[in-house]
């Protein structure tokens, strides 16, 4: 299917300005796109015991497996410091990979953005190399 990078990263961005980070003052926006073209967006869900906080990427596939959703074709990124605009390319963490390998397919395009302008796109393979994952336990 056509993924539109630039929608998905401004879709990314609209869902960072939710993000609840009074600890780490970091915000992070991602948005999941299904194989029938809906978004879901997520923010990172800070808490004050640490642990219980939640990632962007995790926020929006549980929005949307919690929803139905099981089909996915993208998914982009994006972070930065509180008050600052998309400066870093955020890469997804160790656990949002493995969330994302449970659901989405090692060829999925993951896109790690600076802007909509500015993104380097990688499959979720590539970021996670020899995972672990559903066929394993012949799922
Ligand atoms: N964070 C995300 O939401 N996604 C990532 O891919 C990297 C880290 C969040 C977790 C925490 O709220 C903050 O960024 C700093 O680690």
């Amino acid at each position: 299917m056509q993924i539109n990078e630039k929608y998905l990263i401004e879709q990314a961005i609209e869902a960072r300005s939710h993000a609840y980070t009074p600890y780490s003052h970091f915000q992070v926006g991602a948005a999941l796109l299904t194989k029938q073209g809906k978004v879901y967006k997520g923010c990172n869900i800070e808490n004050a015991a640490y642990t219980p906080s939640n990632c962007a990427e995790r926020t929006a596939i549980f929005k949307a497996v919690s929803e139905g959703e099981r089909e996915f074709a993208a998914i982009a990124i994006v972070g930065s410091m509180e008050g600052e605009s998309n400066t870093l390319p955020t890469g997804p963490c160790g656990v949002c990979r493995q969330v994302m390998a449970e659901f989405c397919s090692l060829d999925m395009p993951v896109i790690i953005a600076k802007s909509p302008a500015d993104y380097i796109t990688m499959t979720l393979g590539e970021l996670l190399p020899l995972s672990f994952g559903p066929a394993n336990l012949h799922k």
